[in-house]
C-alpha cells in the first residue's frame, strides 16, 4: 500500500487546475495568486506604462512578426528569466512549483517557460488565435494570471475560450489563473470599458 502525504494548500491548487483541463480543457482557479502579489504585479505594470517600459504586441515570431492592431491592441512587457523585482520573483517560483507538480503527476516534460505582462487599453483586443506559433512548437501549455481589481462584467474585457461544444467567458478576475493547452485551443480576448491587465505566458518544451 502506497500512503501518500496530504497535499499543501498551494498542491491542492495546483492539482484542481490541472484536473480541470483533463475534465474541460480549460482549467481555471480564482484565487491562483493572493492579493498582495496581486497588488504588487498590478503596481509594477502600472509603473513599466507610466515610465514608457511597455511596447505594441506583435503576432507570431522573428520574420512572421507583424505589428498589426486588427488583429491585437494590448502593451507588453516580458518578464525576465531571473528577476531582480520581488513579485516577479514571487510569481516565477509559483510557476517553478507548478511546472514540478505538473511534470511529476502528468510526465509533460516541461523545461522551460516565458511570460509577459499585457495591458489592454480601453476597446483594445486580441482576435481569435491560438498561442503555438507554426515556427515554434515549443508553447505547449498557456497560463494567464489576472491582475484586476473589482473587475465587474459590465466591463467585458473577458477571454472567450472555444472549447469543440461550447464558448467558455473568463471574466479577467484579479487572482484568476487560466490554464488551457497552447496547441489546440482558439481563444479570444475582448473589448473592455476599463484599462485590462494580465500577465500571460508558456510552458515549453525542447
Ligand atoms: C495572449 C492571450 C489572454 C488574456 O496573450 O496570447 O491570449 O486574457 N492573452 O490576456
Ligand atoms: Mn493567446
Amino acid at each position: 500500500m502506497t500512503v501518500h502525504a496530504p497535499l499543501s494548500a498551494e498542491e491542492e491548487r495546483f492539482e484542481s487546475i490541472i484536473q480541470n483541463l483533463i475534465d474541460h480543457q480549460l482549467g481555471q482557479q480564482n484565487g491562483f495568486l493572493n492579493r498582495d502579489l496581486v497588488k504588487s504585479l498590478r503596481i509594477n505594470l502600472e509603473t513599466y506604462f507610466l515610465q514608457n517600459q511597455m511596447h505594441e504586441a506583435g503576432i507570431g515570431k522573428n520574420e512572421q512578426f507583424d505589428k498589426n492592431r486588427l488583429i491585437r491592441g494590448d502593451s507588453i512587457r516580458w518578464i525576465d528569466d531571473v528577476p531582480e523585482n520581488p513579485a516577479e520573483k514571487e510569481l516565477l517560483e509559483i510557476v517553478q512549483s507548478f511546472v514540478d507538480y505538473l511534470n511529476k503527476t502528468c510526465f509533460t516534460g516541461i523545461d522551460s517557460f516565458e511570460f509577459h505582462y499585457a495591458r489592454y487599453d480601453v476597446g483594445s483586443f486580441y482576435k481569435r488565435h491560438r498561442d503555438q506559433f507554426r515556427s515554434d512548437s515549443g508553447r505547449k501549455f498557456s497560463l494567464v494570471f489576472y491582475l484586476n481589481e473589482d473587475w465587474k462584467e459590465s466591463y467585458g474585457g473577458q477571454l472567450a475560450v472555444y472549447l469543440p461544444t461550447q464558448t467558455e467567458m473568463v471574466f479577467p478576475v484579479g487572482g484568476r489563473a487560466v490554464f488551457f493547452k497552447a496547441d489546440e485551443i482558439d481563444h479570444e480576448v475582448n473589448v473592455a470599458t476599463q484599462v485590462r491587465y494580465s500577465i500571460a505566458g508558456w510552458l515549453k518544451k525542447g
